[in-house]
């Protein structure tokens, strides 16, 4: 399946099929896949907490306003987002910049500073953006190489942030941008046409921002 096709054919499926299971390695392919997502400085702040067991889905469901579809997917992925990788990974991506070619050494401690005066302090607002941004793309980018592997989606809001947090023990500071349920359509289920989707001339404004209604 080509790109194109990926993105065209993607739907938020709710009627996964509770019995099929995701082949060994198959999961795994498209979040090394999603991990090519781009991120600013090449932070990458995204964590995933992969969620297959009947009972852990279970609980999950339970902190997701109970919407079947995290217990019917074949697994749900807990899409979390460090505001603190800027601290955690910014020496790490330096120093690989440096051997990869893209920067001097002389060049590091001058840049080091960057994303800090960008993203402000810890409990910042910028910080949360930061870390929803980059992992919204992430899984973003997951989505799109399920469609490659035959997998289908559907991202959700519907959760308790806290509840999801405590039951799965990901720290406070993470943010939890969305948990996205993947898995097989269910034989017989025929989906509904595409929702509706604005018409380009409400949103594409040529050169700068006009309003429109
Ligand atoms: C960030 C995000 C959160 C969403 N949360 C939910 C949700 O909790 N429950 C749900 O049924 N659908 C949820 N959706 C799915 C949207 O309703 C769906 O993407 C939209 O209607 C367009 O349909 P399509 O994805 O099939 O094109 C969410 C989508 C996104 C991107």
């Amino acid at each position: 399946m080509d790109v194109r096709e990926a993105i065209r054919s993607r739907r938020s499926i709710n009627f996964f099929d509770p019995g099929r299971r995701i082949p060994e390695g198959v999961l795994e392919e498209v979040i090394e896949e999603a991990n090519l997502a781009p991120s600013s400085f090449n932070l990458q702040p995204w964590e995933v907490v992969v969620v297959k067991d009947p009972e852990d889905k279970r609980r999950l469901r339970e902190c997701a306003f109970n919407q079947p579809k995290v217990e019917e997917a074949s697994a749900v992925l807990i899409v979390a987002s460090d505001p603190m990788a800027v601290e955690r990974h910014i020496d790490r991506v330096l120093k690989s910049m440096v051997e990869l070619g893209y920067m001097k050494a002389e060049d590091v401690e001058r840049t080091r500073p960057m994303p800090f005066n960008l993203y402000g302090e810890m409990d910042s607002e910028r910080r949360r953006l930061f870390a929803v941004k980059n992992a919204s793309l992430f899984a973003m980018s997951l989505m799109i190489a399920a469609m490659g592997h035959g997998l289908s989606t559907h991202p959700m809001d519907g959760f308790n942030e806290s509840k999801v947090k405590e039951a799965f023990g990901i720290p406070g500071r993470f943010v939890i941008p969305m948990l996205i349920a993947v898995g097989y359509l269910r034989d017989g289920v025929t989906l509904l046409p595409r929702g509706l989707r604005r018409p380009l001339e409400e949103f594409v404004h040529l050169g700068r921002f006009s309003p429109k209604d």
